[in-house]
């Protein structure tokens, strides 16, 4: 079956195709009509003029309105009009589904997305949702395609776990216990009595898994849905997101950079090369700097600051931040917008935070004040990547382990990587729908999921 991404691409010979899709829209006039139609395969439509000479016309076309499914067989020709080079004249119609004008939400254009998010099963029928879902598609392939070329292997950590890996406590429980007679031994909770026989939560990351296997086969990614019970409504906050994660051996934090911004670049130019009609469109409609940042981004450098760097410079800033600066605080978004917009205009890497802000895993640097973390900030979102150099001392990573008062049993494993041939070894976390965001211009992360959950929000 011909898709319209490939008809419009087709030398009009006059030659007969069929074609399905739904009604964008219908203009009527005396003797014909046209009918946009989309098939969801590319942002652009395909114009059919319908003529009131093929049967039952009047029977057709009052049931052809924006939403219907319809089947269409004509021939292709070369358009007059401005906007398409070809177009479908029919000589046969079909309305496979109609869809009611006084019923179908979708009628007028511009909804807001506020309106769309409440119709999230009809919303993906609009240009933007549709064009969202295409460049997830894309990128999804071009992520795997970028550690598939570079040797990495691709490994399916768990999505149900015991241990939190960012040991920040904002992890969703798992459980078939009766909330209303919780099972309980001494005051405590009987977890012998849930279904794993232990306390299980669902993953915030699949960092620790994904170590145990570069501690074997060397490089690996993981790409999977991780959760988090953050209660920040924000529009860069999901509670359920996407999160890329390679993991490196024999690997230490500038290897690791320079893994990152490569991996980037590569992400970038292939939704540039790949994506371009849906890119224009967000051009367009969106944020019209997006495809000359994108282009610039893919030819410079990445700047590398560390976080007291970045302090200082922030300190001298004449500007009032909502949340003030001083060395040992989390940088916040209104922050990391400032570098990345406003002193670097690009791409930031910053490395060496205070070990107090960050996870307990990463590596202790000399001063014992720092550690080897690197986040990548970008114009307009911030952090779209966190990672690190790992702790590969067995003592010193315990040592931090009972420091943040996290139980060591918890991590025997983990420290076993550290006990029987340990490496160094470097990673980092990309979150997919910040990619999206960044890429495609979308303001609210809630746009560039199918399905978006976050705090007292969920939507079917
Ligand atoms: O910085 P984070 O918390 O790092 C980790 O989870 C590490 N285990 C990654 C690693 O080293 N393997 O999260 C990584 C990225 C962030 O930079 C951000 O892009 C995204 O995941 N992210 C979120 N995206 C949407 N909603 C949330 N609630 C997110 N939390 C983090
Ligand atoms: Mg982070």
């Amino acid at each position: 079956m011909l898709k319209i991404r490939d008809i419009l691409n087709l030398k009009p010979e006059n030659q007969e195709l069929t074609v399905y899709g739904w009604v964008r829209t219908k203009r009527e006039s005396k003797t014909f009509s046209f009918v946009e139609i989309n098939d969801g395969s590319t942002i652009k439509n395909l114009q059919i003029v319908i003529e009131d000479k093929i049967e039952n016309y009047k029977d057709i076309i009052i049931k052809i309105n924006t939403g219907a499914s319809i089947e269409i067989t004509g021939n292709l020709v070369a358009s007059q009009g401005k906007n398409q080079s070809v177009e479908l004249h029919a000589k046969s119609c079909n309305v496979i589904g109609e869809a009611n004008p006084d019923e179908f939400p979708l009628q007028k254009k511009g909804h807001t997305f506020e309106f769309l998010r409440e119709i999230s099963h009809l919303r993906a029928r609009t240009n933007t949702f549709a064009a969202v879902a295409r460049v997830r598609n894309s990128l999804s392939f071009a992520i795997h395609s970028f550690f598939q070329e570079n040797g990495f292997v691709y490994v399916h950590t768990p999505i149900i776990t015991a241990s939190d890996c960012e040991g920040a406590g904002e992890m969703f429980q798992v459980t078939t216990l009766d909330l209303d007679k919780i099972p309980k031994e001494n005051g405590q909770i009987d977890y012998t009595k849930d279904f794993f026989g232990k306390k299980s939560l669902l993953t915030v990351s699949g960092q620790l898994e994904g170590e145990t296997y570069a501690c074997a086969l060397g490089n690996i990614y993981t790409f999977g849905p991780t959760f988090r019970a953050e209660h920040s409504n924000t529009t860069r906050h999901l509670a359920e997101f996407w999160m890329v994660e390679p993991e490196m051996a024999f690997c230490d934090i500038n290897q690791n950079m320079d893994m990152a911004e490569s991996f980037l670049k590569y992400i970038f130019k292939w939704v540039l090369e790949k994506c371009s009609d849906d890119l224009d469109f967000f051009n367009a409609r969106i944020d019209n700097t997006i495809i000359d940042n994108l282009n610039n981004i893919v030819k410079d450098k990445f700047e590398r600051i560390t976080y007291t760097e970045a302090v200082e410079i922030l300190l001298k800033a004449k500007v009032d931040f909502e949340y003030p600066v001083k060395w040992g605080v989390n940088l916040q978004a209104e922050h990391e917008k400032y570098l990345t917009e406003m002193v670097f205009k690009k791409p930031t890497i910053v490395i060496n935070y205070p070990k107090d802000i960050k996870a307990f895993y990463m590596k202790l640097n000399d001063d014992n004040k720092t550690v080897r973390a690197m986040d990548i900030l970008v114009p307009r979102l911030g952090e779209i990547i966190g990672g690190s150099q790992r702790e590969e001392d067995y003592n010193k990573l315990y040592n931090r382990i009972v420091e943040l008062k996290l139980n060591p049993k918890d991590y025997e494993k983990y420290l076993d990587l550290r006990k029987f041939g340990t490496v160094p070894h470097s990673g980092f976390g990309l979150g997919f729908e910040r990619l999206i965001q960044f890429v495609t211009g979308m303001q609210n992360i809630r746009d560039v999921i199918a399905y978006p959950r976050s705090f007292k929000y969920i939507v079917n």
